[in-house]
Order: structure tokens, then C-alpha cells, then sequence
């Protein structure tokens, strides 16, 4: 598959099987993920791979922790915020680091972590796999950031659900790029 046939194909893909990913796969997918261009080469992202038991144990936290700011939620609304990391065989949480280099601005850090993103969005494709970009409240939670190893006022941008799709991609039209370009000369 050639890069833009990558890009034409892609889509985001909510239902993967639970069947278990290669380690060396999901290796391969991340190299893929920190090609992308990052300013002063500081490579800023940070990637925390759940696997197994790990992906029960952020969902207790997310469901514990959507019970402290509502606290009349019923049993079956903790049940679904459990569940979510279960989605996928693979969650990967994705962090922007911070920097103390006055040189380094912070949006531009978040930029080159997007980028990345991208990147495995992409080689997920192209490996046969499906992917899923996700983040909710879950993203903004400090009790989730603390147990992902994140800091508090760490962006934590994207949750990527990755798996064998287990679904057809969505046949919706894509909208051209004409009414957001404007060409200069
Ligand atoms: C920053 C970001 C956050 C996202 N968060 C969610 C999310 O929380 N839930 C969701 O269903 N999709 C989320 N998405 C995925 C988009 O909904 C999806 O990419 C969009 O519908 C376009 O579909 P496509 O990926 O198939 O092109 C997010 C995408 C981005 C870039």
C-alpha cells in the first residue's frame, strides 16, 4: 500500500475483534509513530501501551472516578465507563511531554505528538489492523493521567484503540479540501 492510497483508505474503526496483537506488530506500528517531525528533535510524545488485565484496571479507575463527579450515577453507567478500555485488544494512551527548554513552545510539542498519532493511525492501516481515535473526559481526568504515569497539566491527546476490524469502514463521502484552501500568488 503506497502512502496516499494509506490515506485515501483509512478510517477510523470503532469495532475490532479481541483476538491478540503481535508484540512485534504493535513494535513496528510505534516505530512508524516517532518518524514524525518534531521541532529541536525532542521527540515529545509518550506512549503507554495497555494490554491484558491493565485495560480492566484504567477502566475501574474511569468509572470510579465519572461515580466522584456524579454521585447518583447508577451501576449500569459505571458498568459502560468499565468496559470502554475493553473495546480493543491494544489501547494506547498518548501523552505530550512537557519541556523546560524556554526555547520549546508547548503547542508545538502537541502538534508533533498529533503528527504521530497519525503516523500509527496510518501504519495500523496498512498492517491489515484497525484503529480508532479516541479521548472524552477520560482524556482530562487527572486520577486517569496519574495512573497512566502522566502528570496532571500533562496533555494526554489520544486514546488509540487498535485491533483487527470487525467491521466494514464507513462508505461516507470524505469533503474536499476546496472551501478550506485559498491559493496565493
Ligand atoms: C483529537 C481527536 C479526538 C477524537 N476523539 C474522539 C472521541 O472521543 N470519540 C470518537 O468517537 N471519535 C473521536 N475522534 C475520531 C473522529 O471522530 C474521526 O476521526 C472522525 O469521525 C473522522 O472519521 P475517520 O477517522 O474515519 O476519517 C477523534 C479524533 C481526533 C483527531
Amino acid at each position: 500500500m503506497d502512502t496516499i492510497e494509506a490515506i485515501l483508505t483509512r478510517h477510523s474503526i470503532s469495532k475490532v475483534k479481541p483476538d491478540p496483537i503481535a508484540h512485534e506488530l504493535i513494535e513496528k506500528v510505534l516505530h512508524a509513530a516517532v518518524q514524525a517531525p518534531n521541532h529541536y528533535h525532542i521527540r515529545p510524545w509518550r506512549f503507554i501501551v495497555l494490554t491484558g488485565k491493565s485495560r480492566q484496571a484504567l477502566g475501574e479507575i474511569m468509572a470510579q472516578s465519572l461515580k466522584q463527579k456524579n454521585p447518583d450515577l447508577p451501576e449500569t453507567a459505571m458498568e459502560i465507563e468499565r468496559a470502554k478500555p475493553l473495546r480493543a485488544p491494544i489501547l494506547i494512551a498518548v501523552g505530550v511531554d512537557k519541556s523546560s527548554d524556554p526555547r520549546v513552545l508547548e503547542i508545538e510539542n502537541i502538534c508533533a505528538v498529533a503528527a504521530a498519532v497519525e503516523n500509527l493511525l496510518l501504519a495500523v492501516h496498512a498492517e491489515g489492523l484497525g484503529a480508532m481515535w479516541r479521548t472524552g473526559p477520560a482524556a482530562r481526568d487527572p486520577e486517569v493521567k496519574k495512573f497512566l504515569g502522566f502528570a496532571p497539566d500533562q496533555e494526554l491527546i489520544s486514546f488509540v484503540y487498535i485491533g483487527y476490524p470487525d467491521m466494514l469502514p464507513a462508505a461516507a463521502e470524505r469533503p474536499s479540501f476546496e472551501d478550506r484552501t485559498v491559493w496565493m500568488e
